[in-house]
């Protein structure tokens, strides 16, 4: 068995720590939720469901939020366990940390002040003998002020005429944010704004620019070039493309072509600088900001382009609200908390390791990969905050789709194959108000399916006769569970929030297993591997290489003599 099957197969209770210190899997409170889910392994969602006031006893409703765990696989006693685990791995002591700017971030020996960048004007927070909040709403103050200069067509492209076109170039927590902010919250761009069209380009293949440039007039293009470290190749890459199109098409220097239609929002000025963004084009965040942390820094410009900074600041006020949700509120009635600690349960205890993300709600297409992004990258971890190698499961695997749609391709293996799945069902109560009746009773028809699948999926539905024989295939087994997550109506300001929820959720876990949240090395080696064997591709040395690397190397090398020998 390889080691990676050796961890799947792993049970949390067999192992023994590798070391003196206390693993999780040794809390008391660990020790009593394995022997509880051991006695609610025979017990099915639907009889959890005979007892009437379920959905009262399991349900918080919070901050324009209706968090619905009554198709959790709990009981009280599940909630009040999880709730001690939390305590005994000192969650409030971690929360205060978060918010206070200590170094979280073990690993780099950095805070992870995501938070302080939904903090409002006034409310101070010092690091390192910086007053961050005020460096916060500098930056966002100068990218208001471009905000404003391209709204108004004060900034011109080349040949002086105003930009209509915005593409931003960035890849991970550089593009998933702002795009799917964008995608979400459409509706309520202002009429002035509407001209301006934004763009994402993020696959480093080049194959989304080579669609998209041909339909844009270069001189009305400006492209943001959306990277912390300015130094991922993909971006870099992209945006070399976007220059040289440019050049191309405009004949001017290169140094007017920097000036007129290039910004940057990074973390990193001198590389900026280095590539070509003259200073007065750049905004900047800080390195305390993780990547996938930062559509609420300069990296979520194109939403204030897009929506208007008012609205990008009223998403920051529903963050804000959210964080403020999490650090006071008793963990009883805490959204990220209970939703972090019933995460837990099911990987853990119910030992569940696929989660899918289904919003029943076209404007949230892209949360399904954003949350991949921000859960998997964050706490897809094997080693501890203390550098050991840990022995229990942490974050499971994600992936989802619009819920309606994805019941047209995997929901087939939600209620009938051999896997155990958690599932999230994200949906406004409230849609289309004052629109027409066609797209209310299309809303109302969504919410059906939302709730019809739901309650499927927990109560399963007994098998049906067919010529008087059980027909064993239509059955459904149920007890899959699911959380609803039920705004109100989707807004600038639930949008924030739903966002920050998802952050501390994944903060909360990241606590109890006991593991840095804030940092990615899992991503780092795949980068220098590639760029030895783009050496290689150019020149082949087969010095080193695994026999299928070679052969692959090979057979493009072929592919290309024969081209050319045909051409
Ligand atoms: O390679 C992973 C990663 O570092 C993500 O964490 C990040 O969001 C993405 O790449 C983009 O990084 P940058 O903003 O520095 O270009």
């Amino acid at each position: 068995m390889n080691n990676r099957n050796d961890k799947a197969g792993l049970s949390d209770a067999d192992v023994s720590p590798t070391s003196e210190k206390r693993m999780p899997f040794e809390c008391q409170a660990w020790l009593g939720l394995q022997k509880h889910a051991d006695e609610l392994k025979g017990v099915h969602l639907k009889d959890l469901f005979q007892s009437a006031n379920r959905f009262d006893e399991f349900s918080v409703s919070q901050q324009h939020f209706l968090l619905d765990l009554s198709k959790q696989r709990i009981t009280g006693e599940t909630l009040s366990k999880l709730l001690g685990l939390a305590e005994e791995q000192k969650l409030a002591s971690w929360i205060e940390k978060l918010f206070t700017g200590e170094k979280v971030n073990a690993s780099e020996q950095r805070a992870a002040l995501h938070t302080a960048l939904r903090q409002r004007a006034g409310e101070d927070l010092w690091l390192d003998g910086q007053n961050v909040t005020e460096g916060v709403h500098a930056s966002l103050n100068k990218m208001k002020l471009l905000v404003e200069q391209i709204q108004s067509a004060q900034w011109r492209g080349y040949e002086g005429s105003p930009i209509k076109n915005i593409v931003n170039i960035g890849v991970g927590g550089s593009n998933l944010g702002p795009s799917m902010a964008c995608g979400a919250l459409e509706q309520y761009a202002p009429a002035e704004i509407r001209h301006l069209n934004v763009y994402f380009v993020s696959s480093m293949d080049g194959s989304e620019l080579e669609k998209l440039l041909p339909t844009l007039n270069p001189a009305a293009t400006l492209f943001i070039i959306s990277s912390k470290t300015f130094s991922t190749v993909d971006t870099l890459a992209n945006a070399n493309t976007a220059r040289e199109w440019l050049l191309k098409a405009s004949k001017k220097p290169v140094e007017i072509i920097n000036q007129h239609h290039f910004i940057a929002a990074t973390a990193s000025p001198k590389a900026a600088i280095a590539w070509g963004v003259p200073e007065k084009n750049q905004l900047l965040f800080w390195d305390w900001v993780g990547g996938r942390y930062s559509l609420w820094s300069v990296i979520g410009m194109p939403i204030a382009l897009k929506i208007g900074m008012d609205n990008f600041h009223k998403i920051l006020k529903g963050a804000g609200i959210m964080d403020a949700h999490f650090r006071e509120e008793p963990f009883e009635t805490n959204l990220p908390v209970l939703l972090g600690l019933i995460g837990v349960w099911n990987v853990n205890f119910l030992r569940i390791h696929a989660h899918a993300i289904l919003p029943y709600d076209g404007r949230l297409a892209q949360f399904p990969s954003y949350l991949e992004q921000l859960e998997m990258e964050s706490n897809g971890k094997s080693i501890n905050r203390d550098g050991q190698r840990i022995n229990y499961q942490t974050c499971p695997v994600l992936w989802g789709e619009v819920g309606s749609n994805a019941q047209h391709a995997f929901y087939q293996l939600l209620h009938q194959g051999t896997q155990a799945v958690m599932c999230d069902f994200i949906v406004s109560a409230k849609r289309y108000c004052g629109e027409t009746d066609g797209l209310q009773s299309q809303h109302q028809l969504s919410l059906a399916n939302c709730l019809a699948q739901s309650r499927l999926l927990a109560l399963g539905a007994d098998a049906l006769k067919k010529n008087g024989q059980t027909a064993n295939y239509q059955h459904y087994d149920g007890n899959q569970p699911s959380t609803t997550i039920m705004l109100d109506e989707l807004t600038p300001e639930t949008f924030g929030g739903l966002i920050a929820l998802y952050e501390h959720k994944v903060f909360v876990q990241s606590v109890i297993w006991e593991i840095n949240p804030f940092d990615q090395w899992g991503v780092e080696q795949g980068k220098q591997v590639a760029t030895l064997l783009l050496a290689e591709l150019v020149q082949s040395s087969d010095d080193g290489l695994d026999a299928s690397t070679n052969g692959l190397i090979q057979y493009v090398r072929q592919q290309h003599k024969g081209g050319d020998d045909e051409g």
